[in-house]
């Protein structure tokens, strides 16, 4: 049980640059839109309004630089989580990687959404509560393998155990859910998914 709780602790942390990078948009998202208001062959926008270039900037380097005081907490030992990276360079670094990786997701899911004609905000269940956290996964993975020679270990590899990637793809819809009715309920979301 205490093996089984320290190991959805552990998940949920990991993937926090993540998360916080997902929300952030909500708050600090607005203006121009990254497809410039163009539209595909479809007819249809290539990406839509929701998708901003200020959200896209930014929501990743505040949510890394949010993460790494948190993570300077855990070096102190404020709270339980394992150190995320080597130092808090690096923690900002991997977790920019995680967080432009959950946008770039974000971007990828709202273009097949627009092409399936789903409007800005109409729900895609799964995919949705997912993009995120793929995107992060995989820019987290590229830039591990990049910075190999000069972290001198595969990160990603190093720190994200196959339960931990299994916990995160099952609890993160659920929790994902959540946060947004919460969003929805404060008046910061449209929609409450
Ligand atoms: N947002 C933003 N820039 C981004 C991503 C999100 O400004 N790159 C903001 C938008 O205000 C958006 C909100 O964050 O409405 C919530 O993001 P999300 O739920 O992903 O967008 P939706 O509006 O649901 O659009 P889509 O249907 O394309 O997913
Ligand atoms: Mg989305």
């Amino acid at each position: 049980m205490a093996g089984l709780a320290t190991l959805v602790l552990t998940a949920l942390w990991l993937l926090l640059p993540a998360y916080l990078a997902n929300m952030m948009p909500v708050l600090v998202g607005g203006g121009r839109p990254i497809d410039g208001g163009r539209e595909w062959k479809d007819g249809r926008r290539i990406l839509g309004n929701g998708k901003t270039w200020r959200g896209f900037v930014l929501a990743p380097l505040l949510a890394a630089a949010l993460f790494t005081v948190l993570d300077l907490g855990t070096r102190q030992g404020w709270w339980p989580f394992v150190t995320f990276a080597a130092s808090p360079a690096w923690t900002f670094a991997f977790a920019c990687a995680m967080g432009y990786g959950a946008l770039i997701g974000d971007l990828t899911e709202s273009f097949f959404k627009r092409r399936l004609g789903k409007e800005r905000g109409a729900p895609w269940p799964v995919f949705d509560q997912l993009d995120f956290v793929v995107g992060a996964w995989i820019l987290a993975i590229l830039a591990s393998a990049a910075l190999m020679p000069l972290y001198g270990a595969f990160w990603f590899g190093a720190t994200f155990a196959w339960s931990v990637l299994l916990v995160q793809l099952v609890l993160t819809p659920a929790l994902h859910l959540a946060v947004n009715f919460l969003g929805f309920k404060l008046g910061l979301k449209e929609v409450p998914w």
